[in-house]
């Protein structure tokens, strides 16, 4: 059996929760995998419409979602499952006091797999204690988002044809930014030099430092974006208003790290401008028809990802 064939057979009936769970190995298996699904590698093979077909994916959206939910539908559907599930808890019988735990058996027991989105950290984790299928974490509040750093890397490899030897900024909510937490650590399995840019109220969290120095990382922090960033790729996030306690400090730095029209100079240099989305005005619109601009394409590769990784643990690849 070669390393492809471990770590695909590794991956049937596992559970996507944590992007700490996945060696390089595994990353670079499912970047290569999804390749399969993506009409700007392959034309598409009319068999990928059946591979799942006959599997049943249950999508459980405790809280709002366009991109991430809508895909995960999407790219069942084009792999041949069916789907069941919900996107407003108070329309199930938890609005009468059903438990979570309770609910996810059951979903458990009419479903292949399970993807869910939560406002809480670690309901992922508790869903997949309960169920015996695999479960894929859509998004457990302001910790994980799995599959959103998988489409991320995904997207980078896409455009720079590579991972190592590249150089990423973060900049934004870095203190509360799911996404920017998990790619960063997934960045640091291979060699990107990475540079975060936020307020310093919202810097990356200590203990992913302490693993971006274990690993050997090269980073630095800036408190704002130079006139030339010497970068591939920006990936701006959004100031997460839903994260705060203090609404005063939001109201306060919200609007700081805004791109506007003059961003297009650093685009014309080559930078790629990425943003897991949605944005709220952290974008300037007139900066979309940008080539270098890539988050509407960032956006799309998640349906391959999502098509990949769920085939991928029902086995049919
Ligand atoms: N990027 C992302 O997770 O978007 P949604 O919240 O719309 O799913």
């Amino acid at each position: 059996m070669n390393t492809d064939q471990k770590v695909q057979k590794n991956f049937k009936g596992r559970d996507i929760i944590d992007i700490n769970d996945f060696s390089k190995e595994d990353l670079l298996f499912i970047l290569k995998l999804s390749r399969k699904f993506d009409p700007f590698f392959v034309k598409r093979d009319r068999s990928n419409y059946t591979i799942a077909q006959g599997k049943i994916a249950a999508v459980l959206f405790f809280e709002q979602s366009t991109r991430t939910e809508q895909s995960f539908r999407s790219a069942a559907q084009k792999i041949g499952m069916g789907i069941i599930g919900f996107n407003d808890p108070e329309s199930t019988s938890i609005h009468k006091g059903e438990s979570f735990q309770d609910t996810i058996r059951i979903m458990d027991s009419y479903a292949d797999v399970l993807i869910i989105r939560h406002p809480e950290v670690g309901a992922a984790k508790k869903a997949a204690e309960v169920a015996e299928i695999p479960v894929i974490n859509g998004g457990d509040g302001p910790n994980q988002h799995p599959t959103q750093t998988m489409l991320d890397l995904y997207t980078m490899q896409k455009i720079a044809g590579k991972l190592d030897g590249i150089t990423v900024a973060l900049m934004g909510d870095l203190k509360y930014g799911r996404t920017v937490h998990a790619l960063s650590i997934a960045l640091s399995h291979f060699k990107v030099r990475q540079i975060m840019i936020s307020h310093p109220s919202l810097t990356m969290p200590k203990e992913f430092l302490k693993i971006l120095d274990s690993e050997g990382v090269e980073y630095e922090q800036l408190d704002k974006l130079p006139q030339r960033l010497s970068a591939d790729f920006l990936y701006q996030t959004r100031v997460q208003k839903e994260r705060f306690t203090d609404l005063n400090l939001y109201k306060k730095i919200k609007d700081q790290f805004i791109l506007g029209k003059e961003f297009a100079k650093q685009l014309d240099l080559g930078v790629k401008l990425m943003h897991p989305l949605p944005r709220v005005n952290e974008i300037d619109p007139s900066l979309d028809a940008h080539p270098n601009a890539v988050y509407f394409a960032q956006a799309r590769n998640g349906l391959y990802i999502r098509e990949a990784l769920l085939a991928l643990v029902l086995g049919r690849l």
